[in-house]
């Protein structure tokens, strides 16, 4: 793994933050987790723009030129097919409840190879159990916001690798399957593609958006609107995404088999391809 600290790269024993730096007294931190595929970085500009919107959001400095150009210079540093990188935004030492001023904030960049998905996965799909938590009230901004503070995520993930399942899903108390630990989720249903709502209790996700977009492509209609316990037990398909693996079809759920069919891989497909278009884009305006 390297380390980009505020510009810099340094060795894993100087890779530290200070002891009250708000990321480690209240987990007050905001991140973005990207991929980067054969030198290019998938989607870099939407994750920026999420970032963006959370750092006004939540009073967090947040300089987009020098994040970009560390983002691409950290992922040049490593050779490795597929890499991913961890970008953490921190407000700087505390001492008491104050913010500190912007100029204190820090940045940093974890980056390591990530080991995709294999063939089978993609083909067979994965397992998935329901998580034994509860993603907290929608008034809270948690849910919406890639926060530090992600213990009811990293809770639930936990769960479900004791359970050898690949992924938890959250569900709310009247019977609503929300997203997964890690994850969006989509079922297709009578030939429509279905998620939850973004905003109150599932993350906007990069890759949601990507899928609903493709779908447009595909003349495939789309709806944004909950999804119970049933319609999931009853989908013709479902899948799970994220920037990291893109799509995921689900082949189990608390054991049990879900449906399955050809729509996931060609939505892969169509992500990918809009993936390729947009780096040829950026090549082209760089
Ligand atoms: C809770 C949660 N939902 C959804 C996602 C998927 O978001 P994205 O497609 O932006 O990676 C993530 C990503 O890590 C997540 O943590």
């Amino acid at each position: 793994m390297i380390f980009n600290l505020n510009g810099q790269f340094v060795d894993p024993e100087q890779a530290k933050l200070a002891c009250n730096d708000s990321a480690a007294l209240f987990g007050d931190s905001l991140f973005e987790t990207l991929k980067a595929q054969d030198g290019h970085i998938q989607f870099l500009d939407q994750h920026l723009d999420r970032l963006e919107l959370a750092a006004r959001l939540l009073h967090f400095p947040c300089d987009r030129p020098t994040l970009r150009s560390a983002l691409l210079e950290t992922a040049g540093r490593l050779c490795d097919p597929i890499i991913r990188l961890r970008l953490t935004l921190s407000r700087g030492p505390m001492t008491g409840l104050g913010l500190p001023p912007a100029e204190s904030g820090h940045f940093f960049i974890n980056a390591a190879p990530y080991q995709a998905p294999n063939a089978a996965e993609r083909q067979q799909g994965i397992a998935c159990v329901f998580a034994p938590n509860r993603r907290v009230n929608p008034l809270s901004h948690l849910p919406q916001l890639k926060r530090g503070n992600y213990a009811d995520c990293l809770y639930a993930a936990d769960y479900a690798r004791r359970k050898g399942a690949r992924e938890a899903l959250f569900k709310t108390d009247d019977g609503q399957v929300l997203e997964g630990a890690t994850s969006n989720l989509f079922i297709l249903k009578n030939g429509i593609l279905l998620t939850p709502p973004a905003g109150e209790l599932v993350l906007a996700g990069i890759i949601r958006r990507q899928v609903l977009l493709a779908a447009q492509g595909l003349e495939l209609p789309s709806k944004e609107r909950s999804i119970s316990v049933d319609d999931l037990w009853a989908a013709d398909e479902a899948f799970l995404t994220n920037s990291l693996f893109d799509l995921l079809p689900i082949a189990k759920i608390e054991g049990r088999t879900q449906n399955h069919g050809p729509l996931t891989a060609h939505l892969t497909a169509a992500v990918a391809q809009s993936a390729a278009a947009k780096y040829d884009t950026d090549r082209k305006n760089s």
